[in-house]
């Protein structure tokens, strides 16, 4: 089996940095190697070391000088949305009932599927993601063609078949029996092929009857290793129609406890207006709360709280993510700006080493796959980045004046976007460069 020497300026996170020079929480070459051999990360480091275990056969790509970083994790998005994104005027349950539910109906179509699966997994890579958690619609087949999809490019990812049964239109309900069979066919099917990851996926409170929900649990109870998502405290209407829907809870969050589905594989999308009791059961069971800050301001539902949920006496597990269609960008570069605006205007500020661990190895531990992506560490999946803080005139007119590694990175988030993408290795192999225009039909 062949290898791969990739040389640039290498980067990757031990821990979370506690400030702007926190140099003790990263690791980083100014003349880095990374050794790839079957689809992983066999060597990093110092480069003359690294290629010195590399052999003659070895192919070397020299990326100088350019960063080389473990690739982005979107810890939430909606592959059915690539055509909602952009809708414009509406708050989160308008904009579910006008644009985002009648997409979906699409999906009924595996062709459809299909070709957006493709698309979409297209449109991550060219930002420079290499994991995504996503939702895709209540229809089996959308599930089955974005694993199909995923599985033929050696991605890792996470997915799950909607489970909706009320409070939408007729083309994209199942039923609490149905939504069951699904996912349990799909995690038979799909789980642990390959690269492959399932998740249960009860859409939200508002669209799952109680029995959906103690089916969503009963599916949690047999696979306590699969992934749980779903949405949590996003907006202020959705959650009095919550309240009206289980008047018998406590609080929101008290719904999905009651029917088993916190817990340390358990994604909330938002968590926005958590009460302090809502966010010490979220911490107490070890769940994730997913900030989702382009779909946050979008669609006006709020700030979240970053700095105070990390910080609090009970701390929570935060992802970061995209939350494309309800999100404005697939780029997570673009995410942690928008990320780092919502902080400003909590009175924080977060702290660029901090950001760019969140994306990479901070998504890779709350979504509890640290042991194979989020890192240059060897034995990982080789899931690489190739950025360029230089790729549009205004950024490198910037970096004459920019003296350190967080500086740099700090502009990369402000300024870059799919441009300073230069490269993306997916499982040990170039893809970005590779794309000729994604659509060929
Ligand atoms: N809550 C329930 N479904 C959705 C969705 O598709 N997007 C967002 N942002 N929130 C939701
Ligand atoms: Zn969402």
């Amino acid at each position: 089996m062949t290898s791969t020497l990739l040389r640039g300026r290498t980067l990757t996170f031990l821990r979370s940095p506690d400030s702007t020079d926190d140099h003790g929480a990263f690791r980083y070459e100014e003349d880095g190697g990374l050794l790839l051999r079957d689809g992983k990360i066999i060597a990093a480091g110092a480069y003359a070391e690294v290629a010195s275990q590399a052999g003659e056969g070895a192919e070397k790509i020299d990326h100088r000088p350019h960063l080389l970083l473990p690739g982005f994790i979107d810890a939430h998005a909606h592959f059915p949305q690539m055509q909602v994104i952009a809708s414009y005027g509406a708050e989160l349950l308008d904009w579910l009932s006008k644009y985002t539910f009648p997409e979906e109906t699409k999906f009924r179509n595996a062709q459809h599927g299909r070709r957006v699966a493709r698309l979409f997994l297209d449109e991550l890579v060219r930002h420079g993601t290499t994991t995504v958690a996503a939702y895709c619609s209540v229809h089996k087949q959308s599930a089955e063609a974005f694993f199909e999809e995923s599985h033929a490019r050696n991605m890792l990812n996470i997915a799950g078949k909607v489970m909706m049964d009320r409070n939408a239109p007729e083309g994209v309900l199942d039923t609490p029996q149905s939504g069951y069979d699904d996912t349990k066919a799909l995690i038979a099917e799909w789980h642990g092929k390959g690269r492959q990851r399932c998740a249960i996926t009860p859409r939200f409170a508002i669209t799952s009857s109680p029995e959906q929900l103690e089916m969503a649990g009963v599916l949690c109870r047999e696979h306590p290793d699969l992934h749980m998502q779903t949405h949590l405290s996003e907006n202020h209407a959705e959650i009095a129609f919550t309240q009206e829907l289980y008047p018998w809870s406590k609080d929101y969050t008290d719904i999905y406890e009651h029917y088993g589905l916190l817990g340390s594989k358990s994604l909330f999308g938002h968590c926005i207006h958590l009460s302090e009791r809502e966010a010490d059961a979220l911490s107490d069971s070890g769940s994730v709360a997913v900030f989702c800050p382009t779909s946050n301001l979008f669609l006006g539902s709020g700030l979240f709280d970053y700095q105070r949920y990390r910080q609090r006496e009970k701390s929570l597990r935060i992802a970061t993510a995209t939350d494309v269609g309800g999100g404005t960008n697939y780029s997570m570069l673009r995410t942690m700006d928008e990320g780092y605006k919502v902080i400003a205007l909590n009175g924080e500020k977060l702290n660029p080493l901090a950001s760019f661990w969140q994306m990479t190895r901070g998504n890779a531990e709350a979504l509890s796959i640290a042991n194979m992506a989020g890192t240059l560490d060897a034995g990982t999946d080789a899931d690489i980045v190739v950025l360029d803080s230089r790729a549009t005139p205004g950024m490198r007119l910037r970096m004459e004046t920019v003296e350190t590694l967080t500086e740099e990175l700090f502009l990369l988030q402000t300024l870059g976007d799919d441009r300073a993408v230069r490269e993306v290795y997916v499982a040990g192999k170039p893809t970005k460069s590779m794309m000729v225009g994604s659509e060929n039909e």
